[in-house]
């Protein structure tokens, strides 16, 4: 046999140094049952080796992953407007600071997590009156999380809209699949919470809201979310069984100032 003929060599025979990585490989002494020749040095194989195959499991993992999360993407209702935002294009003031720097905080943590550990990240409830640019942040995490996670962002009335249109026999779009999607998507993104309609407690609206958030929560899965509502006049609309829950799983972080649309009009006219 090659192998055994191998481990006859005396051990200084068996070191080596990769010729890819420059480590230098001591052979490692290996107990054979007594009729393959008892204990036998070998050749150890370079952890740079090892650490390639490793690589490339992942790699392959990932890209199943990505497929499997394509048709989340797509799902995304950014719009026009808020795909050029960016962190870069966001002017920070005072006001905003906090905001600012929570946001970019979440985006960091969850790039850095692997898929084990991606549920520590805290989420964040941006809190603020209009134009502020809460929505603004939310772009510009979801810009940057797309980039290597599935990441939905949603406009909360638009999402509750889209799955009500799929009762209607003649919609291509199955709520499952809509719900699904926000429910497992590695970071969900809801715009506007509290913008949407609520009749009570029991309503439809709340009750769809809930089995997303819940799943969430339960499951560990960030939530990041913008809301124009003070956070009693939240609770108010979106019930507390949703509120107690994020209020868990979010920082509430104020986004303050002026309205920025203002600002953009008055600068126009100048
Ligand atoms: N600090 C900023 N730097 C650059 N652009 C900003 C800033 N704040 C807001 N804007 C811009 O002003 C517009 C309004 O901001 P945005 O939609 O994010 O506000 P908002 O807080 O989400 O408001 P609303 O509560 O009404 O939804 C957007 O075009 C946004 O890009
Ligand atoms: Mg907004
Ligand atoms: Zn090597």
């Amino acid at each position: 046999m090659p192998g055994l003929e191998q481990d006859s060599r005396l051990p200084h025979e068996l070191v080596y140094t990769c010729t890819d990585c420059g480590a230098i490989n001591e052979p490692i002494l290996v107990e054979f049952p007594a009729r393959l020749g008892g204990a036998k040095y070998i050749r150890r194989r370079c952890q740079c080796m090892l650490r390639k195959n490793i690589e490339a499991v992942e790699r392959a993992k990932n890209f199943e992953r990505t497929q499997r999360y394509e048709r989340y993407f797509s799902f995304s209702t950014l719009g026009k407007r808020f795909s050029s935002k960016s962190f870069e294009n966001f002017k920070a003031s005072k006001e905003t600071a906090a905001a600012l720097r929570k946001t970019k905080e979440f985006v960091n943590k969850i790039i850095k997590a692997t898929s084990s550990d991606e549920e520590r990240a805290q989420g964040v409830i941006l809190i603020g009156p209009v134009g502020t640019g809460k929505s603004h942040l939310a772009a510009a995490a979801f810009n940057k999380l797309k980039e290597s996670k599935a990441c939905i962002f949603v406009n909360v009335p638009e999402l509750l809209e889209r799955i009500r249109a799929s009762y209607s026999s003649k919609s291509n779009e199955r709520e499952d699949d809509i719900v699904n999607a926000v429910k497992q998507c590695d970071v969900l993104i809801l715009d506007d919470l509290g913008s949407e309609r609520h009749k009570g407690d029991d309503d439809w609206a709340t009750e769809k809201l809930f089995t997303i958030v819940d799943f969430r929560y339960r499951n560990m899965r960030p939530i990041f979310c913008t809301t124009n509502c003070q956070p009693n006049s939240l609770e108010d609309k979106i019930g507390p069984r949703i509120m107690s829950r994020l209020r868990e799983i979010c920082d509430l972080t104020p986004c303050l100032g002026e309205d920025y649309r203002y600002r953009c009009v008055f600068e126009r006219r100048a």
